[in-house]
Parts: C-alpha cells; sequence; structure tokens
C-alpha cells in the first residue's frame, strides 16, 4: 500500500495525528539507495506490531555549503514514493524549502566541540545545519523513536548528544552501514562517479579493512596500514584525494592516544573528482601482552589533516 504523502505542515499534522504509536522516523534526503532501505526495515520492526513508519525526505539546504553539491543533488521522489510502498512505510513528509523554512533560520543548534572536528572542520555549517532540521523534523513529527544510519558517524553521535543534552525525548536507533557488492558504503552520492572513479573510491573501504586488520599493532600500526592504501589511491589514475583520516573515540570523536585499547572508530573522507565520499569502521584495540609500545607509523606520502 502507498504511504500517504504529506508536503505541507498541516497535511503532516493531519496524518501524523491518526498514526499508532510507537511512531518511528527515518529522516532522509531522499534518492532512496540499500542503505535506506535497512534504516526503513529496522523502522518498520521497531515500529511492529502496532506501530507506524514515517519518512521524510527533505534536502536541506542550510547543511550545503557554497560550492557543495545542493543543486545537482540526485532527487528522485516517485521512485523513492514506490520503495517507502515496498518497506511499508505509513506516512512520508516531503516538505518543499519555503514549508520548513517559511522565513530565514536566525537560530541554529550549535553542535559544541564534537562539532568543530572531522566533518565539522571540513564542512563548516553542515552539522549546525544537520541538528537544525533534524531538530525542526522531530518537532514536526513528534516521533517516539528515530533512526539513523552509522554510515554518517559524527552525525549519529551529535543527533545522539542533541537528544540527550537538549531532553528531547526520542530514542535514537542505529542502523549497521550497508555497502554495494565492491565494498563501497551505499550513498546517494555514487551516482555521480564514473566506472574509473569508482574503482578509484573503493581505497575507502579496502584502508578502512586495512587499518581494522591492524588492530593487534595499536593505534599507529592502523592509522599506517590505512594510509598505505590511501596514498596509493592518491596517486592513482583518476587519484584520490584525501581529507582525512581519523581514529577516535567513538562518544567524543577526539582521537586516541598511540597507547589506546578498547573501541575506537577509524573515519575517513576523501575527494574522487568532484565527489565527496565518507566511510568508517568501528576498529577494537586490545593491550598488547608484551607491554611494547605500537610502531611507529609509516611517513606520509601525502599530507592529511
Ligand atoms: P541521507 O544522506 O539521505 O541519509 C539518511 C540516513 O540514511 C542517515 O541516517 C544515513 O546515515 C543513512 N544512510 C545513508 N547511507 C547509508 C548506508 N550505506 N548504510 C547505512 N545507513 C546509511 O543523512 C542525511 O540524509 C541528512 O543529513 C539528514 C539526517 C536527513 C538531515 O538532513
Amino acid at each position: 500500500m502507498s504511504p500517504v504523502l504529506a508536503t505541507t505542515r498541516a497535511a503532516l499534522a493531519a496524518a501524523r495525528a491518526r498514526l499508532p504509536r510507537p511512531v518511528v522516523l527515518v529522516p532522509t534526503m531522499g534518492a532512496l539507495h540499500s542503505g535506506h532501505r535497512a534504516l526503513l526495515r529496522r523502522a518498520r520492526e521497531l515500529s511492529s506490531p502496532d506501530g507506524s513508519l514515517m519518512v521524510s525526505i527533505f534536502v536541506n539546504p542550510l547543511q550545503f555549503g557554497p560550492g557543495e553539491d545542493f543543486d545537482r543533488y540526485p532527487r528522485s521522489l516517485e521512485q523513492d514514493l514506490a520503495i517507502c510502498a515496498e518497506e511499508g512505510a505509513d506516512v512520508l513528509f516531503a516538505p518543499d524549502q519555503a514549508e520548513i523554512y517559511p522565513g530565514e533560520q536566525l537560530v541554529r543548534v550549535d553542535p559544541g566541540q564534537m562539532g568543530q572536528v572531522l566533518e565539522g572542520r571540513s564542512r563548516p555549517g553542515f552539522l549546525p545545519g544537520m541538528l537544525t532540521v533534524v531538530m525542526k523534523l522531530f518537532q514536526l513529527t513528534a516521533p517516539d523513536v528515530a533512526v539513523f544510519g552509522a554510515k554518517d558517524a559524527q552525525q549519529l553521535a551529535l543527533v545522539r548528544r542533541m537528544t540527550a543534552d537538549l531532553d528531547l525525548g526520542v530514542v535514537i536507533a542505529d542502523a549497521a552501514i550497508v555497502r554495494d557488492a565492491d565494498g563501497l558504503a551505499s550513498s546517494s552520492r555514487n551516482a555521480y562517479l564514473s566506472v574509473r572513479e569508482r574503482a578509484t573510491a573503493l581505497a575507502l573501504p579496502r584502508a578502512l579493512t586495512a587499518g581494522a586488520a591492524a588492530a593487534r599493532g595499536g593505534p599507529p600500526a592502523v592509522r599506517a596500514a590505512a594510509l598505505a592504501v590511501l596514498d596509493a589511491a592518491a596517486v592513482a589514475n583518476p587519484p584520490l584525494v584525501p581529507d582525512y583520516l581519523a581514529l577516535v573515540v567513538p562518544e567524543t570523536f577526539q582521537e586516541v592516544p598511540d597507547d589506546a585499547s578498547g573501541a575506537a572508530l577509524l573515519l575517513v573522507a576523501a575527494k574522487i573528482g568532484t565527489t565527496r565520499l565518507i566511510d568508517n569502521t568501528a576498529v577494537m584495540l586490545r593491550a598488547r601482552a608484551d607491554g611494547r609500545g605500537a610502531q611507529p607509523a609509516a611517513r606520509r606520502r601525502v599530507q592529511w589533516s
């Protein structure tokens, strides 16, 4: 059955009032792919047997910087509606820009310290813009639960923090990263890649796999193993242009010290042509049984921030 399509706040409010709880929301920017489908399935599970699934599709101008891909971001509402129907969504909220931002958006959510690093440093405005629209979507849809993907790890961590710090009363659930058959994390932006660019882009998941496999050697070995893969891709044709590689504490997004053990997140961002991609993986660092420090990181051939 097709979901109710609401494009205005009034239509959304009317549809929301009829939904049995728990209401589970999956916020997206559309161009839905297998990664989004996994979120919809997780949401369906969380809402079953009697609750409801809402999906929002809104390409949020506030989270795109000047020169980024807001204008060319893929938009495919017809196809998205069909996917929402297949996955059993009850309501699809797909507002236009004026509906979400009827006037100038003066007040924005400040992500604080965790928003200054990685994506926050590379894309100023992205994280405040993202948190602001998530906050507005929560206010408009009043969900009991909202589902976010581990693919956007810093986004997920910040949405969790905002929900806790601002007492939003929404349960934040997560879904694991979905990858295409070749290992590249599914993303709406993969549509921009040529065949050759995609071959270069595979260095992202390969670097993460190499890094995770070196976990026994400690953080410097993890970074060195991942960097070796990225360095090779940086001289490929077409080349991968580095943005960051980071091994961080999952709760704070601060770099882990070289002698750290326990759970960490290895994150990478890079550009191939005009397409910017991000990816990450969990790394389980173990304390070395022999008590010796880890090996020093290999010399970097390209400059990573
Ligand atoms: P979008 O990029 O459309 O992603 C919507 C949700 O799908 C996010 O929670 C994202 O982490 C998840 N997702 C995307 N690709 C995934 C994959 N390969 N595996 C698992 N989950 C994946 O993220 C946004 O939109 C926006 O910033 C938004 C939160 C909607 C606010 O505008």
